[in-house]
């Protein structure tokens, strides 16, 4: 027997990465092979903008996935949220060249209030929100903190192309297959602080701190390269990441659905006191999932130069709360 549908709610729809995720949703790609997906898009009520998403769906269309099960265009999120059970909340400014995320507070914070009110309203009481647009930590916070009546923990942040950028840097210094290394973690904001820490990580079962062997290319080049990668590709593309930010995205929404089998992904995700973190502050940490609900990797030992790097990018992610507190 075939699945009930389930509702996704885009926004941002007919931006970068709405372009390079709906078609991999609408595909199975992102809740499994067997999930039909109802798609809810939201953009902004410029005709433009409507224009440009009625373009998006006629090519969804075209494509005849047979797990598309309907299609709807938005420019309420009152409307774009109603039963959703996965919001992927994409929809906001990107950066330009020169700018640091935190910048886009000030325009992008009062669109979280309003989508988390929304989904607060008339999205499903499980609702699954992936908060992509920047600065994405403290939307989510923004977003989690107007829905009042949902669980605080249905609101993530993304951190997993911070994630998958870090492995990929792993692989090509050591010369190994990305797909085999495991139990890497990325603490903290999704900003050139974020820690992207390697010291549990393993390649087919070795250790890839020992493999390395070199704390100056940790501190110099792997973590500034990593946390300053988002940038690197503006100055390139002169626009900013998005097929690998809707491939983040899906892995996200994939491992959160479905599960990781054991496996370490980071997520943003609110603190419960772990590891020091205050409540509520919504942080990168390591977890694995397992029937539809993350659990963090609790009792890591946390070292001096760890240590350091974490209470960096919280005192970050605690500045981005103090200046949106109007917002709450
Ligand atoms: P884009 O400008 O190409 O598209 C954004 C789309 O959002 C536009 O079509 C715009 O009309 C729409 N939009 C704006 N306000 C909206 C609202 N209130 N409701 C619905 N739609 C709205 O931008 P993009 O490249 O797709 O990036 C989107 C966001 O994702 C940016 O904030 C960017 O910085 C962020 N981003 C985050 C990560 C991450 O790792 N967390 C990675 C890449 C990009
Ligand atoms: C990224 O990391 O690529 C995105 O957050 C876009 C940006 O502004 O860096």
């Amino acid at each position: 027997m075939s699945k009930k549908p389930v509702r996704v709610a885009v926004t941002g729809a007919a931006g970068q990465i709405g372009y390079a995720l709906l078609f991999r949703i609408a595909s199975g790609e992102m809740l499994g092979k067997d999930q039909p997906v109802i798609l809810q898009l939201l953009e902004i009520p410029d005709e433009k903008a409507q224009n440009a998403l009625k373009g998006v769906i006629m090519e969804l269309e075209d494509c005849a996935f047979p797990l598309l099960a309907g299609i709807e265009a938005h420019s309420d999120p009152m409307t774009a949220f109603k039963d959703t059970d996965y919001a992927l909340l994409v929809g906001s400014r990107p950066r330009g060249p020169g700018m640091e995320r935190a910048e886009l507070l000030s325009i992008n914070g009062a669109i979280f209030t309003a989508q988390g009110k929304a989904l607060n309203a008339v999205a499903s009481r499980d609702v699954k929100v992936l908060v992509v647009g920047n600065p994405a930590n403290t939307n989510a916070y923004i977003a989690m903190k107007a829905a009042p009546d949902l669980k605080p923990g249905n609101f993530t942040a993304m951190l997993r192309l911070d994630h998958n950028r870090a492995a990929s840097q792993i692989a090509a210094k050591i010369g190994c297959a990305v797909g085999n290394i495991e139990k890497l973690a990325v603490w903290g904001n999704h900003s050139p602080t974020m820690y992207a820490d390697y010291r549990f990580a393993t390649v087919d079962g070795k250790s890839v701190k020992d493999t390395i062997n070199d704390h100056d290319w940790n501190a110099n080049v792997f973590l500034p390269t990593v946390g300053k990668r988002g940038a690197a590709i503006i100055a390139a593309r002169g626009l900013s990441s998005a097929a690998s930010a809707a491939n983040a995205a899906i892995d996200h929404m994939r491992d959160w659905a479905l599960g990781t089998n054991g496996k370490w992904v980071t997520m943003g995700i609110p603190s419960n006191g772990e590891y020091g973190i205050p409540k509520e502050v919504m942080f990168g940490f390591p977890v694995t999932c397992e029937g539809g609900e993350y659990k963090i990797v609790e009792g890591l030992p946390i070292d001096a130069f760890s240590q350091e790097c974490i209470n960096k990018t919280l005192a970050e992610l605690q500045g981005e709360q103090d200046g949106v507190k109007h917002l709450l």
